[in-house]
């Protein structure tokens, strides 16, 4: 079955970047010009997918004006004769159908894809978490959907991650079974150390079967007091299978400072107006280190 819609999920107190978070959505951090979240809807359209529901929560207004239409600025660079700046604006604006959804309570990422069950209505839904941005010419979501249509299973987004990090994510039991794909039949979220099933953790992306609403709705609070997806997914991998894709692509995780700091820092040496200023900038400032 071809998957046609996509949930990112926006709605988190990115307690991790705090004071920043405060009073501004972690998903709209910037990587150098463009929030986070801009370069995740363009991996969506990017994969095919053109209708989109975002979920999030009070104090993330932000997330829906960066995709409206803005008729001022638009006016104002008109009139200025700016109509490279105009149109790249009113393109956000058109990328694709935006729906958005509030998650009242955050009760855990497992919760926050629970709300996108009346949106999916009985079909499958790739889902990205809107702080883990990845970055590549073959978009990881793509990748995801395509074997969702080869399998017909759920498919989890994985990476090997340093042992010493397991305990902050997730870890999957994995077989392998083709290039780059394996059989995942049990994980567990952030295992306390020697839990760990492998170093392959979920990062940032899966495509879930229309099953994964039902068992969400039976979910149990799991670590950290929150409803996790992990605890759900572990009952599709158990039961029906699961798929994991060690996807090709960059992936910067913007919920926590190191992370965002070596989103921009990368991006800024490819950007074609900023990339080679900002690559002498680095480069005075090593020999000064
Ligand atoms: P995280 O667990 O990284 O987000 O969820 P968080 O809870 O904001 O993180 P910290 O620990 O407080 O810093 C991954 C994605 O899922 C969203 C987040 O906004 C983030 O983009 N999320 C998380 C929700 O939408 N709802 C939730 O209840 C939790």
């Amino acid at each position: 079955m071809k998957v046609t819609k996509a949930v990112i999920t926006a709605a988190g107190l990115g307690t991790r970047v705090l004071p920043i978070s405060k009073s501004m959505p972690k998903e709209m951090l910037p990587i150098v010009d463009k929030p986070a979240i801009q370069y995740i809807v363009d991996e969506v359209i990017r994969s095919g997918i053109k209708d989109i529901l975002i979920i999030t929560s009070r104090g993330k207004t932000t997330i829906e004006d960066h995709f409206d239409r803005s008729p001022d600025l638009e006016v104002n660079l008109l009139q200025s004769g700016n109509k490279e700046k105009y149109e790249s604006i009113v393109k956000v604006a058109s990328m694709a159908n935006i729906h958005y959804l509030r998650q009242k309570e955050m009760l855990g990422l497992g919760h926050a894809v629970l709300q996108a069950k009346t949106f999916a209505a009985g079909q499958p839904i790739a889902v990205l978490y809107g702080d883990d941005v990845v970055v590549g010419d073959n978009p990881a979501t793509g990748q995801l959907c395509a074997a969702y249509e080869k399998y017909g299973k759920g498919i989890a987004g994985i990476k090997p991650v340093p042992t010493e990090m397991l305990t902050k994510v997730s870890s999957v039991k994995v077989e392998p079974i083709a290039a780059s794909h394996y059989s995942v039949t049990d994980m567990i979220e952030k295992p306390a150390a020697g839990q760990e099933f492998s170093n392959y953790s979920i990062l940032g992306r899966c495509v879930l079967p229309p099953s994964i609403f039902e068992i969400l709705e039976k979910t149990p609070k799991g670590a950290g007091g929150e409803i996790q997806l992990t605890d759900a997914m572990r009952i599709l991998a158990t039961t029906e299978g699961m798929v994991g894709v060690e996807y090709e692509g960059v992936r910067y995780d913007m919920g926590n400072k190191l992370g965002y700091m070596k989103a921009n820092v990368e991006m800024a040496l490819q950007h074609p107006e900023i990339g080679v200023e900002f690559k002498k900038y680095i480069e005075n400032l090593m020999g000064s280190l």
